[in-house]
């Protein structure tokens, strides 16, 4: 067996994806103060860059990389380290569906499958409309109300396969009613 060496210094221009935004950057830039290092306002420049191109393209990961002053790699590590964030397009809204026990017992398996039949698509892919993408996840800490599942922010609790075509077609299906963490809105300024 020999080793093949992988040059990833050089990255085709098309797999770049989009940058970020002037916005975006001035936005990470607020979070700066709250943390003894750039390096430590990772998390809340990742989920902004996410949030504003619907994934973590690898220009946003470069341009993060300059703005926190850290190598591109040390970036990717962390993307590539929470299941949250996605490298790769993503419908507009994701659907997370609980894997561990307590919603497994109570029909999560089912749900699962009922949802893949319905949007056509399997783990990890996303309808040819863009709409919907479909993951599942450990525990989503509603083990009470299980089976559960989430659409982007909300969970859904206790859901039948029965539910599935109500919930699927509700535009609101993702909506939440508290306030988002401040994680994804620029902290006040003091
Ligand atoms: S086991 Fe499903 S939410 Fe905890």
């Amino acid at each position: 067996m020999s080793w093949e060496t992988i040059d990833r210094t050089t990255v085709a221009e098309e797999k770049l994806g989009p940058g970020l935004s002037a916005a975006a950057r001035e936005k990470i830039r607020t979070f700066f103060p709250r943390y003894p290092s750039k390096r430590a306002a990772m998390l809340p420049a990742l989920h902004i860059a996410q949030d504003e191109i619907g994934y973590c393209s690898l220009r946003a990961m470069r341009d993060i990389a300059e703005l926190l002053e850290v190598p591109p790699s040390a970036v990717m590590d962390v993307v590539t380290f929470y299941t949250q964030f996605w490298t790769h397009p993503r419908g507009k809204k994701v659907i997370t569906v609980c894997r561990s026990l307590s919603c497994e017992l109570m029909g999560g398996k089912e749900v699962l499958a009922a949802l893949k039949e319905k949007l056509g698509i399997d783990e990890h892919q996303t309808t040819p409309d863009g709409k919907y993408s479909l993951v599942t996840e450990e525990c989503l800490a509603s083990c009470d109300h299980g089976p559960c599942m989430q659409i982007n922010e909300k969970t859904h609790k206790c859901v039948r396969v029965e539910d599935l075509d109500r919930i699927l077609s509700d535009p609101d299906n993702d909506k939440i009613s508290m306030p988002r963490s401040d994680i994804f809105d620029a902290p006040q300024k003091t």
